[in-house]
């Protein structure tokens, strides 16, 4: 039209877009979720945005706090994921439990278990705070309805795989319903400053439609180790935008529920370990503390001419560099030798500081003679068979020592603040600095 209808003005009509707005949930206000805030700050220097307000919100139960790097924050994403059955119900559960009985108002999403379901676990639990509330519902939409009203600190859903979104006619647990519900959540999360909480189950049938298809979406990442056959677990943090260090929570599955794990020697290592041939001690990283780990080899002849190599709990290939690195440069014949190795208690490990453990054991294994007692294995090996420098390992003796073990085998001591510890520690521990392979295989007995 060359005439506007409105104002009769000529030429005055201008070619806008319809902006699609109205699908799209608000987002991403400045000061950390409040949708109070003008979303449209312009850029500003760093220094001048507002700071979060919000305190984070720690439940209580130690290690999830520590995990998620010292308490919820308020309108954080954060994703659970792991094996069915291994207790991400009943962590949330517990989670929730907590928050509630601070006088926190938590919304729990049944889309799995009945409302009636979720009480006979709340109860085993000691879960009975009015502050605690149970919503069985699989579609997102009514799930949104309830956090708008109810305004929870923290929404839980569990799990993600169920829920499904009206307006996409994919059945629920698909690729795009799982993109589009999540994004939805987060959204939502970002918009009215509740945390939400995803379960996510790790499908049987790879990763697809599983948590890693929603991993950048959320803040937080926590994943289950362990199996339910042992009654320990490990939730590991693998990406944290609220926390400085990925840490790692212990826990016991009991009777009544997870509980924290303080000690985590007695949890991770048993007596004897480390002195008979094939088993060696380590004292990986994980996050900001150190926790001592069994390593196990084993070599047996080989039946069928291809010899296996299996990791558990270690990266094959590493074990894969260590057995060429003993063949290479101790002179072994492992070629005809199936060798195993297993991170003991279900723990993964990825501290390249484990080299030096996993050669000991193999060898050990191979030649029938094992490390004297209470000692510890600290180093990654390079391919040259020379002790190359970890990282922390100040803090590693000093973990390995107030733990009460006698000897520590590890590389030449490089750092300042390293020699310091080693020189703190004098009469207790031993340090044995070895500058290649071959001379740490020299103090097996
Ligand atoms: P669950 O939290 O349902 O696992 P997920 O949600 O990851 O699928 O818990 C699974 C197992 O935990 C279940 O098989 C029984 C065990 N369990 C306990 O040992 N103690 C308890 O108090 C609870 C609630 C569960
Ligand atoms: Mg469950």
């Amino acid at each position: 039209m060359g005439k506007c209808p409105e104002c009769d003005a000529w030429d005055a009509l201008e070619e806008t877009f319809a902006s699609n707005d109205a699908h799209r949930p608000k987002v991403l206000s400045a000061n950390g979720g409040n949708p109070t805030v003008d979303t449209d700050l312009p850029a500003l220097p760093v220094s001048q945005i507002p700071d979060m307000q919000t305190p984070r919100m720690a439940t209580g139960l130690a290690e999830f706090d520590r995990v998620i790097g010292g308490g919820v924050v308020p309108g954080a994403a954060i994703l659970l994921g792991g094996d069915p059955g291994i207790g991400k119900s009943t962590l949330l559960l517990q989670v929730g439990q907590q928050l509630a009985a601070q006088g926190l108002k938590v919304l729990y999403v049944s889309s799995e278990e009945s409302a009636p379901q979720t009480r006979l676990r709340a109860t085993r639990l000691g879960a009975s705070s009015d502050n605690l509330l149970v919503y069985a519902q699989t579609n997102i939409d009514k799930i949104g309805e309830q956090i708008q009203k109810l305004r929870p600190h923290l929404c839980i859903v569990d799990s993600v795989q169920l829920i499904y979104q009206d307006a996409n006619h994919s059945a629920p647990g698909s690729v795009s319903q799982l993109k589009d519900c999540c994004t939805n959540l987060v959204y939502l999360a970002k918009a009215s400053g509740t945390a939400v909480c995803l379960v996510g189950h790790v499908t049987k049938r790879g990763l697809l439609a599983g948590p890693k298809l929603i991993e950048h979406i959320v803040d937080t990442v926590l994943y289950f180790e362990g199996d339910s056959y042992h009654d320990h677990r490990i939730v590991r943090c693998i990406k944290n935008r609220f926390g400085s260090t990925l840490e790692v929570g212990l826990f016991r599955m009991t009777a009544g529920g997870l509980e924290v794990v303080d000690d985590a020697a007695s949890l991770l290592i048993q007596a004897g370990a480390g002195s008979p041939p094939g088993s060696v001690l380590t004292a990986c990283l994980q996050g900001s503390r150190v926790l001592p780990v069994e390593i196990q080899a084993l070599t047996a002849e080989s039946a069928l001419g291809a010899a296996r190599r299996k990791a558990a709990g270690c990266d094959p290939n590493r074990l894969a560099m260590m057995i060429a690195v003993l063949e290479k440069h101790a002179e072994f014949r492992l070629l005809d030798k199936d060798v195993f190795v297993n991170a003991v208690g279900g723990m993964k490990v990825t501290d390249p500081a484990v080299d030096a453990a996993m050669a000991l054991a193999i060898a050990g294994s191979h030649l029938r003679r094992g490390l004297s007692a209470g000692t510890v294995v600290v180093g990654e090996i390079g391919l040259l068979g020379e002790f190359r420098p970890v990282a922390s390992l100040a803090q590693r003796i000093n973990e390995v020592c107030r733990l009460g073990y006698k000897h520590l085998v590890t590389g030449p001591i490089r750092s300042a603040a390293d020699r310091q510890a080693v020189d703190s520690v004098q009469g207790r521990l031993t340090v044995h600095v070895c500058k290649n392979i071959d001379a740490a295989l020299r103090l097996l007995g």
